[in-house]
């Protein structure tokens, strides 16, 4: 076995393995998890494309920009609006089936900062399950892809500056080493950090942790984007997410008086961009005075069947009930530095999707682009790496896992699960929504001390908390307030800060 190893399989790793299997190449796609694990799964907005009349790639690009606050690289924005339209087509042919109106045609949702109608859902809000639901069938019958469920990368292997492969570990916790001639990470997002997530419990930001490792550059990971409409119920992980459809559809941010408060900071109101209303909701949230109220939305229990299932548990239902929000972690803009065909800074390895750090979302991430950032990019990815060995793979390195790289079943011990705990806390309160000098100060320290106690053999706690030390650095590090990154003590956007 000596092939390129997709790692991960949202929407990004899963695109990757079948385009690279439909460009004529074997693949190997790994998960720590199930094909049914990840960001992508339980996405509820849905795919930000200029398909709908009146809509174009140029006013798709300028909403991009401009929710960047500045950050964005056009050109990366470029190739995403316009090869956009493409990947979602091909996605049609490959059977997934979007929501449509009574005239057969595509019916196209409004989301916070987008000057039109261009999100198109499937399922209502299940567009994520509905995703993986059709690309899982696509790359499981396809004869080109061996899956490999329930297996963790370890590490990285190098070899005279190049990546050369993997070690693996399986459910038993074995170590087992896979030769690769190119590695892709798309192994999603870090919100598991957090104490308050709207992510899965496998975005533990591993891909990150793999990718720093062995020397490539990580970038922006301070941005991170808190989305404003979790519900809040004590000690729920992860916090339930009411989508920002919700609100595209008329839903209110009021306060327990009924007034409409995002419009005392933003004209825009509930569809300002993201930052705004996390903003205005967590000074709320902190008093338990923020909610979200979709009782007058028209048919909602019938438009939301993702989100009215999540809450009927729970003894709510969008019709009758406020709900009570608070901003939760929910996507990192930053990551892993790429270029537009996916390759990181060090040879070999590659990376798309949520860890990645393409250009397109600067310092704010307009909602519903990432599923499309994940189509268009791991797509050039799968192109680019197919074409890059068009002449046949370099000679297999040999490697070999070493003692240390079985599972000793430390990261589950108690002394590992309460650094781990008090990580989440630290990250919550210190590199959350609103951040300081003396907070971020004081999780730096916190967490270079906790990783200094983590347990023998307990590599991914001490990867969790390495990871979660680069984000409290760089926060640290950018003395302005640029999108999903506020700084009380810096509160403006430095004017010559368009790096
Ligand atoms: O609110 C949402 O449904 C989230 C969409 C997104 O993160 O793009």
């Amino acid at each position: 076995m000596h092939r390129p190893l997709v790692v991960g399989t949202g929407i990004a790793g899963l695109w990757t393995a079948w385009r690279l299997a439909s460009e004529g190449h074997h693949v190997l796609l790994a998960t720590k998890a199930t094909l049914q694990d990840s960001n992508t799964a339980w996405a509820q907005g849905g795919i930000a494309v200029a398909l709908s009349a009146g809509d174009s790639p140029a006013l798709h690009a300028a909403d991009t920009i401009a929710a960047s606050d500045g950050l964005a690289d056009p050109i990366a924005v470029d190739v995403l609006v316009t090869e956009g339209p493409e990947r979602v087509r091909e996605l049609l042919e490959l059977g997934a089936s979007f929501d449509r109106s009574p005239d057969g045609t595509l019916r196209f949702g409004l989301e916070a900062a987008h000057s039109r109608p261009r999100i198109i859902h499937a399922a209502g809000d299940r567009t994520g399950a509905a995703l993986i639901e059709t690309l899982s069938r696509v790359v499981r019958a396809d004869p080109r892809i061996t899956i490999m469920e329930r297996h963790l990368v370890r590490r990285i292997v190098k070899h005279e500056h190049r990546v050369v492969g993997v070690i693996l570990q399986d459910e038993e916790g074995e170590a087992l080493a896979f030769q690769a001639p190119a590695v892709v990470l798309a192994t999603g997002g870090v919100g598991q950090l957090f104490e308050v997530t709207t992510n899965p419990p496998v975005a533990t930001g591993d891909g990150w942790a793999l990718a720093h490792a062995v020397g490539a550059e990580l970038a922006l990971l301070e941005f991170l984007q808190f989305h404003p409409t979790a519900l809040s119920l004590a000690g729920v992980n992860p916090a339930p997410l009411l989508t920002e459809a919700l609100r595209g559809a008329g839903a209110w941010l009021v306060d327990g008086t009924g007034h409409r408060f995002v419009f005392d900071s933003d004209d825009r109101g509930e569809l300002a961009p993201r930052d705004i209303v996390a903003r205005a909701v967590g000074i709320r949230a902190f008093r338990k005075d923020a909610f979200l109220d979709a009782r007058h939305v028209d048919n909602v229990i019938n438009r939301f069947p993702g989100v009215s299932a999540l809450l009927e548990p729970l003894g709510l239902a969008l019709d009758r009930d406020l709900l009570p929000v608070a901003p939760a972690m929910h996507y990192a803009m930053g990551g892993i530095r790429t270029d537009l065909a996916g390759r990181s800074t060090v040879a070999g390895l590659w990376a798309v999707g949520e860890c990645a750090n393409t250009g397109v979302h600067g310092a704010n991430r307009l909602a519903s682009n990432s599923l499309l950032e994940g189509l268009v990019f791991a797509d050039r990815a799968g192109r680019e790496i197919a074409r890059e060995f068009a002449g046949g793979f370099p000679a297999p390195a040999s490697l070999s896992p070493a003692p240390t790289d079985s599972d000793t079943g430390a990261d589950g011990s108690a002394p590992a699960l309460a650094l781990i705990a008090r990580m989440r806390s630290i990250l919550t309160q210190e590199v959350g929504v609103v951040r300081t000098e003396p907070g971020l100060a004081e999780a730096e320290i916190a967490l270079a001390d906790l990783l200094a106690r983590a347990p023998s053999g307990a590599w991914h706690t001490a990867d969790q908390l390495r990871v979660a030390a680069l984000i409290a650095r760089a926060a640290r590090g950018r003395r302005e307030s640029r999108g999903g990154h506020r700084r009380a003590d810096f509160p403006r956007p430095r004017p010559w800060s368009s790096e």
